[in-house]
């Protein structure tokens, strides 16, 4: 094998596996494809170091192939401790030689020692998933954080933590927030944990979805995902949020919106896609019915109370792989998946590659403006240039072989003018 860089993997010989996985999910990401090939011919990147903390997913690895061929030194870091695809992480070291800390099912200390051997390398740039690499390197390495001149956060959690970051004067250099742009969240977070989340929750368990009655809590963009994709499957779809606006538009989707004191009594299977904590606890175990499965795509494990489970449980046996069946004293039992970590990754592959090629092309473009732009930006949060946003509308309809109308002069006269009325 050649020189190798820098890794903690589960396993080399998977290497051969993880690249052809790689390949294949390239096949769907085409937009990607384009600016790697720009990237390579121009080095928008070079001289920069970046420390990534995201899924390890064959999507993934061709992002980070993209990032190398612009230039930058790159190390990669999982961004949870049960979404990593073992054999693309091999790849990612054997075929690519790039610098991977990632085992799936590794523990929360492990997972934070990859984190630290990312920020060993001190990294110019961050590029994170949910926040943790972020709050690691201004909690723990304040000197360290001079080094840094600006980062990317890939997801609605981390942008959240961010912003919280930015109002008590905690954030030290600025972030794009590129779940924030039309072309990541409208297509991966619905489109993207819509599927993924149904494809997860089937692989766990192979239940028929037709006929079940499915509690989607948060009608966000996952949420409207996730509860578009059961009901295409079938299922009599309920839906539980805490703002009314959001629960007008699902009730007028066709959704029965009701609390989820309620939403317990009558649910076979349960989806949490907060962003927030203790959805699911003790209070709603107690009165579910006996079977019902429960699974979060939300960021972090804090939507279902697992302690609360525990503590209501006699036992807990794995059932199927990624599935854990809790029984309760009463004799109703429960079923866990993915351990309550992000159930489309933890039993499933994450979002397909057709919709990871925008978000990571955002990341892209985000990547290569925050290099030209970062000494005159502010410790703050940055939407995504909208410029760039609308290229990558342009480049995945192209590569559809989708066309669209401009406007005429005439349009677009009438559009900036206010004299034409009835
Ligand atoms: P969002 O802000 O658009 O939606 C969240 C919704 O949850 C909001 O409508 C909010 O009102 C509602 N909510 C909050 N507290 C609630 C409660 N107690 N009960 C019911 N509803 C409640 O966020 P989003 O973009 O949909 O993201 C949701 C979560 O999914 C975040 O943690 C995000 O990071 C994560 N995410 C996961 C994936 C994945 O691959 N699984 C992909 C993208 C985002
Ligand atoms: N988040 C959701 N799906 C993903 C994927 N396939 N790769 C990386 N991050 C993801």
């Amino acid at each position: 094998m050649p020189d190798l860089p820098p890794y903690d993997v589960a396993d080399l010989d998977l290497a051969p596996a993880g690249a052809a996985r790689v390949e294949w999910a390239d096949r769907s990401m085409p937009v990607l494809a384009a600016i790697r090939e720009r990237f390579a011919r121009e080095r928008p990147l070079a001289g920069h170091v970046i420390a990534a903390c995201l899924h390890v997913t064959t999507e993934t690895a061709n992002l980070m192939r993209t990032l190398v061929a612009g230039g930058a030194e790159v190390t990669l870091t999982a961004s949870n401790p049960l979404s990593t695809q073992d054999a693309t992480a091999a790849a990612l070291v054997a075929e690519y030689g790039i610098s991977t800390y990632a085992v799936r099912g590794e523990s929360n200390d492990v997972y934070y020692k990859h984190i630290d051997a990312a920020l060993d390398t001190r990294p110019t740039i961050t590029m994170d998933d949910g926040c943790d690499l972020v709050n690691r390197l201004h909690a723990q390495r304040p000197e360290q954080v001079l080094n840094v001149v600006a980062g990317t956060e890939e997801t609605t959690t981390g942008v959240i933590r961010l912003r919280a970051m930015e109002a008590a004067g905690a954030l030290r250099f600025p972030i794009v927030a590129v779940n924030d742009t039309p072309t990541k969240h409208l297509f991966d977070n619905r489109y993207g944990t819509g599927q993924s989340t149904l494809d997860g929750i089937i692989r766990a368990t192979n239940i028929l979805i037709a006929g079940k009655t499915v509690v989607v809590a948060g009608y966000g963009y996952c949420g409207r995902g996730v509860a578009s994709r059961a009901k295409g499957l079938g299922a009599d779809v309920v839906v539980t949020e805490v703002d009314p606006i959001r629960a007008l538009e699902a009730t007028m989707e066709g959704y029965r919106v009701m609390p989820m004191a309620k939403a317990v009594e009558q649910g076979d299977v349960f989806i949490t896609v907060t962003g927030n904590t203790s959805i699911l606890r003790e209070e709603h175990f107690e009165r579910m019915r006996d079977g019902a499965i429960v699974a979060n795509s939300g960021h972090f494990d804090v939507e279902i109370d697992t302690r609360a489970l525990e503590k209501l449980s006699t036992g807990r046996r794995e059932v199927r792989p990624n599935a854990e069946q809790f029984q309760l004293r009463d004799g109703r039992r429960i079923v866990l998946l993915a351990e309550g970590r992000l159930v489309n990754l933890g039993a499933a592959e994450g979002h397909p590659a057709a919709v990871m090629d925008m978000s990571f092309a955002d990341q892209c473009l985000a990547v290569e403006w925050l290099a030209q732009n970062a000494a005159e930006l502010e410790p703050r949060v940055y939407e995504v240039p909208i410029e760039l946003d609308a290229q990558v509308a342009r480049l995945k309809l192209a590569s559809m072989g989708r066309e669209i109308d401009t406007l005429t002069p005439e349009q677009t006269h009438y559009l900036s003018s206010f004299d034409q009325g009835t």
